[in-house]
């Protein structure tokens, strides 16, 4: 696990942005495996930039969000769809048809849906580079508190505290969703690379646990520690309680000096 420490929103949106460009110079067919909120603006921004710049180029890119609101179609403001639209995939040139995002429409059978979301993540070789956020609560996706470590793409009632957190993005007359189609914590660490962005002093808690705390269902993220190439890109606020700070600083300069290729 490498863990990066940096000062702010902006330094942490530049570090993810690098990260994902040089993955998609490597391989310009990536499978890359998006997130939503308002920690991966900055990432999406940049990202735009360098596509613009004639930087970066996402044809052959192949994309599958982590989750969506139960409920909300793609035209809705507060949906995922929207979102990615919004910042990213209206600024760039992903191929539409390379695009995934779980359907908030979807009825009935929602676990013939996952599977065939499942299936599309296998058919597509697999994730290659997974980008993810964390709630307060320590989730990934929408894998609340207590989602098996095993899981796999499917319908998951919402916790209270997410509920709350998201509350402020409806109007007052609209109900948000209580529910949503998440990849699973087992389809996420079958990414073979995994970035994780925490920024702010209301993720200090979950950072401190995730990375740093035992491996429970309680704190979904620290599933994450099972996996051998994934990356903790962390501000100082949300990075205040970890213990251990000074010892990722010399990691990291080591890893740079000694093997540079797990650095881009
Ligand atoms: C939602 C998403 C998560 C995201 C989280 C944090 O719950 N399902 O994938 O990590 O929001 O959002 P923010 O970056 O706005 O704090």
């Amino acid at each position: 696990m490498l863990v990066i420490l940096k000062r702010d929103n902006e330094e942490i949106s530049r570090e993810a942005a690098q990260l994902v460009a040089g993955a998609v110079r490597k391989k310009p067919a990536l499978t890359l495996g998006l997130a939503t909120g308002g920690t991966m603006t900055g990432v999406y921004k940049h990202l735009v930039q360098f596509h613009k710049q004639g930087l970066l180029d996402f044809s052959q890119v192949v994309t599958f969000n982590l989750d969506e609101y139960l409920g909300l179609a793609a035209t809705h403001p507060q949906s995922f769809h929207y979102f990615m639209h919004e910042h990213f995939f209206q600024h760039v040139n992903v191929d539409p048809r390379n695009i995934h995002i779980p359907d908030g429409t979807v009825r009935g059978n929602f676990e013939q849906y996952c599977a065939t979301y499942e299936d599309a993540i296998r058919k597509a070789g697999g994730i290659d580079l997974q980008i993810l956020g964390i709630g307060r609560n320590g989730h990934i996706g929408f894998n609340e508190p207590t989602s098996s470590l095993g899981s796999r793409t499917r319908l998951k009632v919402l916790s209270q505290e997410t509920i709350d957190d998201n509350a402020k993005f409806f109007a007052p007359s609209e109900e948000s969703p209580r529910c949503a189609i998440t990849m699973g914590i087992g389809t996420i660490l079958e990414a073979k690379k995994i970035i994780l962005l925490a920024t702010g002093a209301a993720k200090a808690t979950a950072v401190a646990k995730s990375i740093e705390g035992p491996i429970a269902s309680a704190v979904s993220a620290s599933a994450l520690q099972l996996h051998p190439e994934v990356t903790f890109i962390v501000d100082e606020q949300a990075a205040s309680q970890l213990t251990q700070r000074d010892y990722y600083r010399r990691v990291l300069e080591m890893t740079a000096l000694l093997t540079p290729e797990r650095m881009s």
